[in-house]
């Protein structure tokens, strides 16, 4: 990933940065876009990802229940079909052959979107890529990238892995699909933060996001170690839960004969790590719909916006962590 200038915000408040952005003028004529509070209504055209998993729907409600019509917004949703990309490219060509003010985009491919953003750009239509990035990546092609910092995530994930595992010990990665530019990220930060631990990686594949996927593929990575697997590293919640459920089959006690950690944080994973089925989950907060919406506004007001908006998310290391949060959780 290029080195990315990048700014933390604060929920509802998105930071002025690097990048000016050509005003786009809203479909009503009016460089205001300041959605709520006047008549005109902004329309945006949000390109998505669709039925994925527990973090998706959390992510993809939270930025429907932010541009609402009351907010001064007109949020076309367009879900991916079977997350097939073509299906996203239509949807993005449809959307700026319309004219829409601004495109929210979570790619189900980080490859194949240079034709379609350079055509949003000479439509002088703004693109916000939420959550997955592009490759190659040319923060020119969009306005920025909103999203939890990817390696950083992996980076303390893989660093509490190399601090539970002093001496060392065999691991595995349950990878997202192929192709899906987050998958990559976290790799990256998991080798990052694991140094120069002596800890052995066995194996790595995908499980496509699913815990059906997760335990099957665990299952056949156990039998083929004779057990002999300390840690597992599970790019998602679903896909840890799914390597729960084997090791438990195996015979294996998660926390004593398996560590498992998990990226995304969302409740059932936050439950699991409560019960001990889970030993540590890093978040990967889906809830910066708040964000997305400021920095619509000032894209929309012709304002600088920074090209990397990171969304705080914090990390879960124990049963007590969880116990903690989990009545108040919101995804
Ligand atoms: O791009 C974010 C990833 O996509 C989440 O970690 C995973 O749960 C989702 O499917």
């Amino acid at each position: 990933m290029s080195a990315k200038k990048r700014i933390r915000v604060a929920f509802g408040l998105a930071a002025v940065g690097a990048l000016t952005i050509g005003l786009a003028a809203c479909s009503t004529g009016d460089s205001g876009g300041d959605g709520g509070g006047s008549e005109e209504i902004t329309t945006v055209g949000f390109v998505a990802v669709g039925p994925e998993g527990a973090w998706r729907e959390a992510n993809e409600s939270n930025i429907q229940d932010t541009f609402t019509e009351e907010a001064g917004y007109e949020l076309k949703y367009a879900p991916a079909t079977n997350l097939d990309q073509k299906s996203q490219i239509d949807a993005f060509t449809s959307f700026v052959d319309e004219g829409v003010d601004v495109i929210l985009l979570s790619a189900t491919e980080a490859s194949g979107w240079e034709d379609s953003l350079k055509r949003a750009q000479e439509a002088e239509i703004p693109v916000i890529l939420l959550d997955r990035g592009i490759e190659p990546d040319d923060d020119s092609l969009y306005v920025t990238r909103i999203a939890p910092d990817n390696v950083e995530v992996a980076k303390e994930v893989g660093t509490w892995a190399a601090a539970t595992f002093p001496d060392g010990g065999n691991y595995v990665v349950l990878e997202g699909p192929a192709g899906v530019g987050v998958v990559n990220e976290r790799n990256t930060g998991f080798d990052e933060g694991l140094g120069d631990s002596s800890l052995t990686k066995l194996d790595a594949q995908t499980a496509n996001w699913s815990a059906e996927e997760g335990k099957s593929v665990f299952e056949t990575m156990l039998k083929s170690s004779n057990n002999d697997i300390q840690l597992v590293f599970a790019q998602n919640d679903e896909m840890g839960l799914g390597a729960a459920q084997a090791a438990e089959e195996a015979g294996l006690v998660v926390g004593e004969d398996v560590k498992i950690a998990t990226i995304d944080g969302t409740k059932n994973a936050m439950q699991a790590l409560a019960d001990g089925q889970l030993s540590y989950v890093h978040e990967y907060n889906p809830l910066f719909g708040e964000t997305a919406l400021e920095v619509v506004e000032k894209t929309l007001a012709g304002e600088e916006v920074d090209s990397y908006i990171v969304v705080p998310s914090e990390a879960f290391d124990s049963a007590e962590a969880a116990q903690a949060v989990l009545a108040d959780r919101k995804y």
